[in-house]
């Protein structure tokens, strides 16, 4: 097999509220994820009415990177990252967020950060907004409910482009955007969108208004964002699950598409920069009656991204059920089927290397710019060794199969992918269920689902195979 490019941006994927902790350090305001409980781990995390005495957040202290983020970049070097994905938690730079001047506490903070990547040749990856949103956004304007959060996400663009424009090259919008295309789940539009479903709202409607709104904020901030570099390369970034059809029925093979279609309008829209002609038609067909203007759509033209990042963990399927009106209209907590082809994670997650084959060519021929794998990997439970080793030989079987197949896919199939972060450097809190113990990290720390624990780093086994493989440009895996 040929070599990958020599420029290929190998690396490790965070978010900011899932490591850093510090929660109210350094002028840094509530956001939406220090008001989720933790849960267990087939349950959801509570969101709770503010900060309740007596509850357990579990991102308030997290793995305390906030404090200890040199040493864990020393380590993330020590792997030969080329890379490191995080994001700027929106609430350390805006911690209301409908101010009109940042915080500098929270800016310095990142300064800090990013030169201790760039000190070991590290380039960051940053999202302006992973699941981070002030909660006071949410509290006094129903987050993405409302116009106006489109120009206090811009105005915090605006600010961290502008401070790090030298630091930074890659940055990502929204992080998973399209999680919410699962409406009815509390958590996903909770986290994408600041948005709790009122009893008697029609929840759909409710998303493709907010979404909407994301996806004007989205085109604004590549707009001003390239004003001020234009040597920014700026992304969109969906969670890529591919819905597969359950058989070869027709009826299934029309639902999976429009699965499709419903998962990846935000990415259609944000590279694109137009609807697709179905979601228009389907809109005023379901009388949504939402806001989007003219002026808006001229908006999402002139602000396309330049390149797709993605998160991959698993695959879906989907059936047609007897009913099916005209649209084959989707709604995930209802219409996914279990797909007996492959595996479960511990978590459920169906593992299907493959599908990131499948992915990556579905994108590249229907989008036509660089993907940037940053998100991949799986979370497990891992045990601790009395000589403070983890043998984590499933996380490097997992990740090795999904690097085989994005090797086929970049050399056999051309696919043009910047790089692979995957999920992630280190342990972090699980996003869906507030717990330590589903650990993602190439580096262990030891921190409990509770809360107690050291904090201490120690390296797994997929540390040094995850260094090997850099090394080698993943020839050798
Ligand atoms: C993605 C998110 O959904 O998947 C991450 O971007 C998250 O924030 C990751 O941690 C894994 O999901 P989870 O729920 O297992 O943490």
């Amino acid at each position: 097999m040929t070599e990958l490019p020599k420029n290929f941006l190998w690396g490790g994927a965070v978010a900011a509220h899932q490591v850093e902790g510090a929660y109210n350090v350094g002028g840094k305001g509530l956001s939406v994820a220090d008001v989720m409980t933790a849960a267990g781990s087939h349950d959801e995390r509570r969101i709770t009415d503010g900060v309740q005495e007596g509850e357990f957040y579990p991102n308030h202290e997290a793995v305390d990177f906030y404090h200890q983020f040199p040493e864990d970049v020393k380590l993330f070097a020590e792997m030969g990252f080329k890379s490191f994905r995080t994001s700027i938690a929106w609430s350390r730079i805006f911690p209301q967020g409908d101010e009109t001047e940042p915080n500098e506490e929270g800016l310095a903070f990142y300064d800090r950060l990013f030169d201790e990547c760039l000190k070991y040749n590290i380039e960051p990856v940053v999202t302006l907004s992973h699941f981070e949103m002030p909660y006071h956004l949410v509290t006094e304007y129903g987050g993405f409910r409302s116009r106006k959060t489109i120009t206090f996400f811009t105005r915090f663009a605006e600010a961290v482009f502008n401070r790090y424009k030298d630091k930074v090259k890659y940055w990502l919008t929204f992080n998973e955007i399209n999680n919410q295309s699962n409406y009815n789940r509390e958590f996903t539009l909770f986290t994408n969108s600041g948005i709790q479903v009122k009893p008697g709202e029609n929840a759909e409607a409710v998303m493709y208004q907010a979404g909407h709104y994301e996806v004007v904020a989205s085109a604004r901030a590549v707009q001003i964002g390239h004003k001020i570099n234009p040597d920014f390369q700026i992304g969109a970034m969906v969670a890529f699950s591919p819905v597969y059809p359950a058989t070869d029925k027709p009826a299934d093979v029309l639902k999976a598409q429009r699965a499709m279609q419903a998962r990846f309008w935000f990415s259609d829209v944000q590279v694109e920069g137009e609807y697709p002609s179905w979601l228009t038609r389907y809109q005023k067909a379901k009388q949504f009656n939402l806001d989007i203007t003219p002026e808006d759509l001229a908006e999402l033209k002139k602000g396309t991204v330049d390149y797709l990042g993605f998160s991959y963990y698993m695959s879906f399927a989907t059936a047609a059920s007897d009913h099916e009106d005209k649209y084959y209209s989707y709604n995930e907590s209802e219409d996914l089927v279990t797909n007996t082809y492959v595996p479960r994670s511990d978590w459920g997650w169906q593992v299907d290397p493959e599908g990131l084959r499948y992915g990556l060519n579905w994108m590249n021929d229907r989008y036509h710019v660089p993907v940037f794998i940053v998100e991949n990997g799986i979370g497990a439970i891992d045990k601790l060794e009395a000589d403070h080793q983890v043998h984590d030989q499933y996380r490097i079987k997992y990740l090795r199969d999904h690097i085989e197949q994005m090797k086929l896919a970049i050399v056999e199939d051309g696919v043009d992918v910047m790089g692979y972060t995957p999920w992630s450097a280190i342990d972090i809190v699980s996003a869906s269920t507030g717990q330590l113990s589903k650990r993602y990290g190439f580096i262990y720390v030891d921190r409990n689902d509770d809360g107690s624990g050291s904090l201490a780093r120690y390296r797994k086994d997929s540390f040094y195979w995850y260094q090997h493989v850099i090394e080698t440009n993943g020839d050798d895996l």
